[in-house]
């Protein structure tokens, strides 16, 4: 038999998983790392700890499993998008990484729409300048350490970094480069014009590939460190939600996806170029050769439960440890027992600042409606309610794009959860499946290394082997009714609280 590997650097953890190449999986293991959050909105990592954690993690499934590591066909990685990864001329880490999730850059973003202006740099990168994205963190780190950006001589994203230590090669493909705010989205290479009015050296980035194609090889040092033999290839790979969208077979238009992971994605794979004039949702090339994809981004979705979990939940993990279950699961149980709309609690998920719709850094959470009769647990149904809003905003953008939302799966942690998927299902007004495979965006690089290798001809063709779907969750009609009244007044509070966020973030 032959395998390939799958490796997803998340923003809690990265995950490795060994699957056969007909997607069976085989072995896992999920390696932990922090996330640093000096100042209010800032957010780092150390990329060193993402490769200590790919390293760690791809001996680990090699040894669990008992496999002839000869038998490694390919490897694809997948990543969270954006973080800005700078090396000297040596290799070596300058700074941490400024993550997907800061918010630090709005003064640097104005200067990205100021010198590309506002149409055009929409024209070209698809995407207004956000603060999210990884230009503004390379003009932040310009502004604010010029010593450091002065010794930077590459510039990476996260899982190239990761490619980086076990290829020796810097280089990138196309999903995950559409976020960084330089390339030319519509023809898929880096802009020039992009570059030259930031005045940002081509030289500094990696070279641009299809998802599917090879990237490089495992080097000998590599090998040593890894587990996985000399000389076997390195794919492209794809950015987490191009990679999700791989591994749930999202591959062709009419297929959507939503992701409640550490933010929350609505997705929908589209043939033609589609771009939002306002830039309230992404359009970024996909894994897919010569396709793209729309999506709406929710900064804090499952952050947003993460949160509530670490700091209110404490009686909730020591109660899932005594019966050896997840604190979500416990978690979901009690919010089962509160009524939709949490009686008249509404929570907004701004934990991290917002994109879709409201591109807004400076707006933070909020319960509204909160009563003396309300318990944790109305907090949490608020909180679980408030994400999944959220989410529908971005639903509501792609529909008025006249994107076709045919079949919608939902995937990521938060995906697990069948009241969370109900949720979804009521609030959206449409049926909700999952795929069988809870790999997602591991699975869905492990097949763009079989396709890279030459096991599959296509990616559409390798979903159509590999994917399986689970019979749908379908809308209870009474519940989308109920709900829909606490959506109407969620969609009018964020404009209520614009100017107090505002001036929230100046004091
Ligand atoms: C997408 C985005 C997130 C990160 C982290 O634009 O910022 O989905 O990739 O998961």
């Amino acid at each position: 038999m032959e395998y390939v590997i799958g490796v997803d650097l998340g923003t809690s953890g990265t995950k490795t998983v060994l699957f056969s190449t007909d997607g069976q999986p085989i072995a896992s293991k999920t390696i932990e790392y922090p996330l640093y959050q000096p100042q209010n909105g800032w957010a780092e990592q150390a990329p060193e700890d993402w490769w200590h954690a790919a390293c760690g993690s791809m001996k680990e499934v090699i040894s669990k499993s008992g496999i002839n590591p000869k038998d490694i066909k390919g490897i694809g990685i997948s990543g969270q998008m954006h973080g800005l990864v700078m090396l000297d001329k040596a290799g070596n880490v300058l700074r941490r990484s400024i993550i997907w999730c800061d918010q630090r850059t709005a003064a640097e973003c104005d200067e990205i729409t100021s010198k590309v202006g506002a149409s055009r740099l929409i024209e070209l990168t698809a995407n207004p300048a956000l603060t999210g994205f990884t230009a503004s963190k390379i003009l932040w780190v310009r502004n604010n350490e010029p010593e450091v950006y002065e010794k930077c001589a590459h510039i990476l994203l996260p899982k190239d970094y990761v490619r980086y230590m076990l290829t020796g090669e810097f280089a990138t493909e196309v999903s995950d480069a559409s976020g960084m705010q330089l390339l030319d989205v519509p023809n898929r290479c880096w802009s020039d014009e992009v570059l030259s009015k930031l005045g940002i050296d081509k030289s500094l980035l990696a070279k641009v590939y299809e998802s599917p194609e090879v990237t490089g090889k495992v080097s000998a040092q590599a090998a040593e460190l890894c587990g996985v033999p000399a000389g076997t290839p390195v794919v492209g790979g794809a950015g987490d939600n191009a990679a999700a969208a791989v591994g749930t077979g999202t591959v062709q238009d009419g297929i959507a996806f939503t992701t409640l992971g550490t933010s929350g994605v609505v997705f929908a794979h589209t043939d033609k170029l589609s771009i939002d004039p306002k830039g309230r949702v992404h359009t970024f090339c996909c894994a897919v050769p010569g396709a793209w994809h729309v999506m709406g981004v929710t900064q804090a979705a499952g952050l947003s439960l993460k949160w509530f979990r670490d700091n209110f939940c404490s009686d909730e993990i020591i109660v899932a440890k005594g019966l050896d279950k997840d604190p979500y699961y416990i978690m979901d149980k009690q919010a089962e027992r509160i009524p939709i709309g949490a009686d008249r609690l509404l929570y907004l998920p701004y934990l991290m600042g917002e994109r879709t719709p409201h591109l807004d850094p400076n707006c933070r959470g909020a319960f509204i409606g909160l009563s003396a009769m309300h318990t944790r647990q109305h907090m949490l149904r608020a909180v679980m309610e408030g994400v999944v809003y959220s989410q529908r905003d971005s639903v509501e953008v792609l529909r008025g794009m006249g994107v076709k939302i045919n079949d919608m799966l939902a995937c990521g942690g938060g995906g697990t959860s069948p009241l969370w998927r109900q949720m979804l299902a009521d609030v959206y007004g449409c049926p909700v499946k999952t795929v069988v495979s809870k790999e997602g965006p591991a699975l869905g690089v492990a097949i763009l290394a079989s396709v890279g290798t030459g096991v599959y001809s296509s990616v559409q063709e390798a979903c159509k082997q590999v994917i399986k779907t689970n019979p749908a969750q379908n809308p209870i009609a009474a519940n989308s009714a109920e709900y829909e009244k606490f959506y109407k007044m969620y969609t009018e509070l964020y404009p209520a609280l614009k100017e107090s966020y505002a001036k929230l973030a100046k004091i």
